[in-house]
């Protein structure tokens, strides 16, 4: 492959840890979010954004040494990037390579914003959302209340 084409040269390669790419153009940050890397982390963190790709046009990467990603993470990355590739990383080579997988349903992950519904009332009742996917479209439709979520990523916790 034509590896300044894609991108991979806009960040140097990491040593051991875990590289997210082919994450929707712009949605990086989010990611970081999702990883939990805040303002005075001490991880070293690569990204890029808005960098070309065959595949998608643009695509963004995160790179993060020495960090492996929990499944629960990696759920919430499928629900904003669902094309997002997760690859391991050990002495410099990708020892496992994999796609996010787009969870059915997902609890406690999505917050509804229907008001009046009832995961968010006072009742202890955790968000369930059914994931359902059309081509590149991916909505989510409250179990408690029926409302759809079109743009995820703005109701991701
Ligand atoms: N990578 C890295 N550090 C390494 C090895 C790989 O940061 N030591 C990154 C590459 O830059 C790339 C990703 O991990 O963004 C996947 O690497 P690789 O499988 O070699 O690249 P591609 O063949 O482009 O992957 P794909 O087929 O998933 O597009
Ligand atoms: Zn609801």
């Amino acid at each position: 492959m034509d590896s300044a084409k894609e991108g991979s040269l806009a960040v140097s390669k990491i040593k051991c840890g875990t590289v997210i790419d082919h994450i929707n153009a712009g949605k990086a940050l989010l990611v970081l979010r999702i990883l939990g890397i805040k303002p005075g982390c001490s991880e070293r963190v690569l990204i890029a954004m808005n960098v070309p790709s065959k595949k998608m046009g643009k695509k963004d990467i995160v790179k993060v040494e020495g960090k492996y990603i929990g499944e629960k993470e990696l759920d919430r990355i499928a629900l904003i990037s669902p094309n997002a590739t997760i690859n391991l990383i050990d002495e410099y080579e990708v020892s496992e390579k994999r796609r996010v997988e787009l969870p059915s349903t997902v609890e406690g992950i999505l917050t509804c914003p229907n008001k009046n519904c009832i995961t968010n009332s006072k009742e202890p009742i955790k968000s369930k959302f059914h994931i359902r996917r059309s081509g590149e479209s991916v909505r989510a439709v409250c179990h408690y209340c029926g409302r759809k979520i079109y743009e995820l990523d703005k109701y991701v916790v």
